[in-house]
C-alpha cells in the first residue's frame, strides 16, 4: 500500500501535499506516515496468524517518540540497545514488561538502569556480561529474566556492515558456549534464563538463511531440553528488509510466517521479532529543496540543501533510495543522468550517482524514499548543520514531532575553556 504519492500532480504524505510542509517548516524535513508504521504493523502481525508472538519494534531503526508511540498504541514491545532507547521508549509509552534489552556492550550502568526498570529480558552477548548481570541484579534483590544470543555462523544481509549472524562477527555465542552459558546461568541467583534469541543481518530478502538460524536455535533448545533446562521464549531477532527500489523486491512475509511456525511452531515457545525497518522504512521521507544545479568534468551535479548527516545510508552502504520530484513530472519528459549530491565538503556526500531525473531547477523540491528507518536515527550535525525538523502525518493532519534543531542547541552548550 502506498501512503506516499501524487495527488493532483503534487507528492503527498497521506493526504498532505509535502510542498505545504516544506513551505511551512522548510528543508531538509523528514516526513513519517502514521498510517504506513499502523500498516507495516499489522501486515507483520498477520503474517504469524494466531502464532504467540510479541512484536518488539526495533527503536535504533527510527526512535522518535511519535513513532515508537505510534507501536505502542499498537500493542508493540520495544527492542533496544541502549539506556537512551530504553528510556525513549518508556516515555513513549511502552511498558517495561515490553522491553528487550540488547546489544554486545553494555555498560554496568546500563544494565543496572535496564534491571532497576523491571525489564521484560535480556540478551546475554558473552559469559561476563551474564555474570555482572546476576551480580548487579543480586545486589538488588531481583532475578532477572534473559535470553542467549546465539552466534549461528550464518551470513545475510544487505550488506557486508550489516551482517551480524557470521563467526567472525562481534555478536552472540557459538551454540556450545550459549548451552553452556544457558546451563550456568540456571544456577545463578540474579538471573533465570528463558529462551534464546538471534539476529543475523538487516535488510534480508532472501528467508534461506533465516531459516538455517532459526533451525540452529530449535536444535539448541531440544538439547537444553534434554538437559532438564526449561526453555520458553525464542527472540528471532529483526532484519526483514524493506523495498527500496521501484521493482518493489522485499521478502515474502506470508512465506516468512510459514517458515517460523514450521520450524519452532512445534516447540510450544513464545515467540519475540525485532522488526525496525521493515516498520518504519518505507513509512519516511526526507523531503530537500534543490540549491543550484551545475556541470563540472563533464558531469551535471544536482547540489541538494539535505547531506549526508540527514541521510548517511549512501554515503555508508552505497544504499539506494528512490529520488522524486514534489512537483509530477510529465509523463513524456526526457530524463538525463544526473549526480544527487549534498552541499558536505566530502565526495562522499552524494546520494545517487548518474540518475536518471526529469528537468528540475534550482529552488525546486525533492523527496528521497523510504528514509524512514535509519535515516534521522543516524543524522549528526557534521559540518555544523543542524538537525533537520521532523514532521508526522496522520490524515490530513500533520505535526512537527521534533523541530529543526536551532544553532543554540547545537554549540550553545560547548564551553571555552578558562585560558581561551
Ligand atoms: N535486532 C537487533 C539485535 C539488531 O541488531 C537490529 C539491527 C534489529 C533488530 C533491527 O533490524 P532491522 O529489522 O531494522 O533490519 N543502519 C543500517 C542497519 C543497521 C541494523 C542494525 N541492527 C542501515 O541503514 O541499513
Amino acid at each position: 500500500m502506498r501512503f506516499f504519492d501524487y495527488l493532483d500532480g503534487t507528492l503527498c504524505a497521506e493526504a498532505v501535499p509535502l510542498a505545504k510542509i516544506a513551505a511551512a517548516v522548510g528543508t531538509p524535513v523528514h516526513v513519517y506516515s502514521h498510517a504506513t508504521l499502523e500498516h507495516h504493523f499489522k501486515v507483520m502481525k498477520a503474517a504469524f496468524g494466531d502464532l504467540p508472538v510479541h512484536i518488539c519494534y526495533a527503536v535504533k531503526a527510527n526512535s522518535n517518540r511519535a513513532v515508537i508511540a505510534t507501536m505502542a498504541a499498537l500493542g508493540a514491545g520495544a527492542d533496544t540497545v541502549s539506556e537512551g532507547e530504553i528510556r525513549r521508549a518508556l516515555h513513549a509509552g511502552i511498558a517495561p514488561q515490553g522491553i528487550v534489552f540488547a546489544g554486545v556492550g553494555k555498560t554496568d550502568q546500563e544494565l543496572r538502569f535496564a534491571i532497576e526498570t523491571k525489564v521484560r529480558q535480556i540478551n546475554i552477548e558473552s559469559m561476563s556480561e551474564l555474570e555482572r548481570i546476576s551480580t548487579i541484579a543480586a545486589e538488588l534483590g531481583q532475578v532477572q529474566d534473559v535470553c542467549i544470543r546465539v552466534n549461528p555462523d550464518v551470513g545475510a544481509g544487505g550488506h557486508a556492515k550489516i551482517t551480524t549472524g557470521k563467526a567472525s562477527n562481534k555478536f552472540g555465542v557459538s551454540q556450545d558456549l550459549a548451552e553452556k552459558l544457558y546451563g550456568l546461568a540456571d544456577q545463578m541467583p540474579g538471573v533465570r534464563p528463558v529462551g534464546l534469541s538471534v539476529h543475523i543481518g538487516s535488510q534480508i530478502i532472501d528467508l534461506a538463511p533465516m531459516e538455517l538460524a532459526y533451525q540452529k536455535l530449535a536444535d539448541c533448545v531440544v538439547r537444553l531440553r534434554t538437559r532438564g533446562l526449561d526453555v520458553f521464549r525464542l527472540d528471532l531477532g529483526g532484519g526483514l528488509a524493506a523495498t527500496y527500489d521501484e521493482n518493489g523486491i522485499g521478502p515474502d512475509l506470508a512465506a516468512y510466517g510459514t517458515m517460523v511456525r514450521k520450524l519452532v511452531g512445534h516447540l510450544d515457545v513464545e515467540l519475540e521479532i525485532e522488526p525496525g525497518r521493515l516498520i518504519a522504512a518505507n513509512a519516511g521521507v526526507l523531503v530537500s529543496r534543490v540549491i543550484v544545479t551545475k556541470e563540472n568534468g563533464g558531469k551535471s551535479f544536482l547540489v541538494v540543501d539535505a547531506a549526508m548527516n540527514d541521510l548517511i545510508r549512501p554515503a555508508l552502504y552505497e544504499a539506494y533510495h528512490q529520488l522524486l520530484p514534489i512537483q509530477q513530472a510529465r509523463p513524456d519528459a526526457a530524463l538525463t543522468p544526473i549526480d544527487v549530491v549534498g552541499p558536505v565538503c566530502e565526495t562522499g556526500d552524494t546520494f545517487a550517482e548518474e540518475r536518471l531525473m526529469p528537468p528540475i531547477q534550482s529552488g525546486e523540491l525533492l523527496a528521497f524514499m523510504s528514509t524512514g528507518a535509519y535515516g534521522f536515527a543516524m543524522a549528526s550535525t557534521y559540518n555544523s548543520r543542524p538537525l533537520a525538523a521532523e514532521v508526522m502525518v496522520s490524515g490530513d493532519r500533520w505535526q512537527v514531532v521534533r523541530p529543526r534543531q536551532s544553532y543554540e542547541d547545537m554549540f550553545g552548550t560547548e564551553i571555552l575553556p578558562d585560558w581561551l
